[in-house]
């Protein structure tokens, strides 16, 4: 039997950059992966796959709509699905292949197979030929993810009615697709979709677009995504779906109750948020507690309720972000190692990655508000840019919130483009405690798209220049 100072289970952001850390600390480390490739959901059928399709379907509508406008003649491009297909796939294996790379450079010992817990201090892999070994351990981290939340009554068969894993794998660029759920997934590969040419209609339960994000954000950011042509029916519910010679009937009531309709589509996403994933991992055999969404519950030090079982990611509460499983990943490492690893969950970047981009970090207005905090908030446009103005990317704004009395940033959040590399500085900056004066007396190059930030910042205190 092999024995270990700590055993990951899942090498996603969360599990195999815990695993490095742990290396790197003098940890030895074994890492336990069901799938073939590391990397968890984030690079097989994530963030990375889905980034690559973004890149490129921009990349064709920039050559469709934009080229000509500065003065770039191009005949009208063609879209070849598999080659762009296949440009995703080469980044994904890129990425999971540098993983594996990483985790040998390290020591870290990888088992493919099922991991379970078999009691405190033992993993067990099954392996797919039907093997099993057992793997004796000081301490175990949880770090399996999360999967696509089901509707019920919608059976998922990832080619007519898929997820965002079928959604990243379509032969065909559908003529009608219809999107359940208005959050990031929805927003994102219906933005693929839209500009390789489907007709995109959202539909969501709630109000509003992106929620849990500024609800100014969320407005403007509808409104321009309606302009580029996608579809929203807001305040409605999706009551079935019908399938049938290869196309989808799906149908939609106002959410507060009335006269149903139907709409035609050929193909259906069903993306209304994941739930954590704790299948056949044994955690009942050991008494691992969960709470009432089936989240690992988890102390400050992410420790379970059963000595030396730790959990981090997705598998536990927090948001379902790559970065925030990763940061987790290197402070339970730490921790273990006797440091003390932390992670800031007040400063945790969000990104949508469309054009424009949506970023925010810290607070909203409606979360200071509800808070009774009082705030001053500064906002400056993209309009009024001179890097965006030359660049015809003048969609959007940056909007800064300062506490009144101190004059400390609580939150910021952006529409544009580029909004999520623009919000990096902000990330810093808060975590140094830095007030709206101090950003905006920092100087900024020009001609960026950071100037708006400064602006924003000067704004805060009523003296942007540029508006
Ligand atoms: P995961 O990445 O889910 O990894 C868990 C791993 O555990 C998996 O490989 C799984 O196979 C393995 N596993 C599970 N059970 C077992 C077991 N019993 N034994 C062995 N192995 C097991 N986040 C961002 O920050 N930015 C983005 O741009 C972004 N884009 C996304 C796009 C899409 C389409 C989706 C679906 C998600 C996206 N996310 C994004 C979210 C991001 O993927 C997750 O937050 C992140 O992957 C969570 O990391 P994790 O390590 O907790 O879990
Ligand atoms: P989400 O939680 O972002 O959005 C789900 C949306 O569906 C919400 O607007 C919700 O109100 C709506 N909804 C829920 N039930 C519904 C119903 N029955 N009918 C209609 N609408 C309904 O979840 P999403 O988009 O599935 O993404 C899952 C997670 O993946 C996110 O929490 C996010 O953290 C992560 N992710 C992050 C990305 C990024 O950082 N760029 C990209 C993609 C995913």
């Amino acid at each position: 039997m092999s024995t270990y100072d700590l055993v990951v289970i899942g090498t996603g952001p969360g599990g195999y950059v815990c695993a490095i850390r742990a290396a790197q600390l003098g940890l030895k480390t074994a890492v336990v992966e069901k799938r073939a490739t590391h990397g968890g959901t984030c690079l097989n059928v994530g963030c990375i796959p889905s980034k690559a399709l973004l890149h490129a379907s921009e990349a064709f509508e920039e050559a469709s709509k934009h080229f000509g406008d500065m003065g770039v003649i191009v005949s009208a491009p063609e879209l070849d699905l598999k080659k762009m297909m296949s440009f995703k796939q080469d980044g994904v294996d890129g990425n999971t292949k540098g993983v594996e790379f990483l985790l040998k450079k390290n020591g870290i010992d990888a088992y493919h197979g099922l991991g379970r817990v078999a009691g405190a201090g033992r993993v067990e892999v099954l392996s797919e030929d039907g093997g099993n070994q057992m793997l004796e351990t000081k301490n175990i981290v949880i770090a399996t993810g999360s999967d696509v939340t089901k509707l019920p009554g919608v059976t998922i068969d990832e080619t007519i009615v898929v997820s965002s894993t079928g959604a990243l794998e379509l032969q065909a660029v559908p003529k009608k697709l219809l999107i359940i759920g208005a959050g990031v997934i929805g927003l994102e590969l219906g933005s693929v979709w839209r500009r390789l040419g489907s007709e995109v209609t959202v539909v969501e339960y709630l109000d509003r677009v992106l929620p849990g994000m500024d609800g100014e954000v969320g407005k403007q950011f509808q409104r321009i995504l309606g302009k580029q042509g996608i579809v929203f029916k807001l305040s409605s519910k999706v009551t079935g779906v019908e399938v049938k010679d290869g196309a989808a009937t799906v149908s939609i009531e106002p959410a507060a109750g009335g006269d149903a309709e139907k709409l035609e589509a050929d193909v259906v996403l069903v993306a209304i948020g994941r739930v954590p994933y704790t299948e056949k991992l044994g955690l009942e055999t050991v008494g691992v507690q969960l709470d009432n969404k089936g989240r690992i519950q988890t102390d400050s030090h992410y420790a379970t309720n059963v000595t030396g079982i730790y959990a981090i990611g997705d598998v536990i509460a927090g948001p379902m972000l790559a970065h925030k499983a990763e940061d987790e990943g290197v402070a339970v490492a730490e921790l273990l190692a006797g440091q003390s690893g932390h992670v800031n969950y007040g400063v945790i970047p969000n990104v949508v990655y469309t054009y424009p981009e949506v970023a925010s970090v810290g607070k909203t207005e409606e979360e200071l508000k509800k808070d009774g905090i009082a705030y001053n908030a500064g906002k400056f446009p993209f309009t009024a840019n001179g890097r965006a103005k030359v660049n015809h990317t003048t969609d959007g704004f940056v909007k800064i919130l300062a506490d009144a009395k101190t004059d400390r940033v609580l939150g910021v959040h952006i529409v544009g483009a580029d909004a999520g590399n623009l919000i990096a500085e902000l990330a810093v900056a808060m975590e140094f405690g830095a007030s709206a004066e101090d950003v905006a007396r920092t100087c900024h190059a020009h001609p960026t798209l950071t100037e708006a930030v400064k602006e924003a910042a000067l704004a805060v205190g009523k003296r942007a220049i540029h508006i």
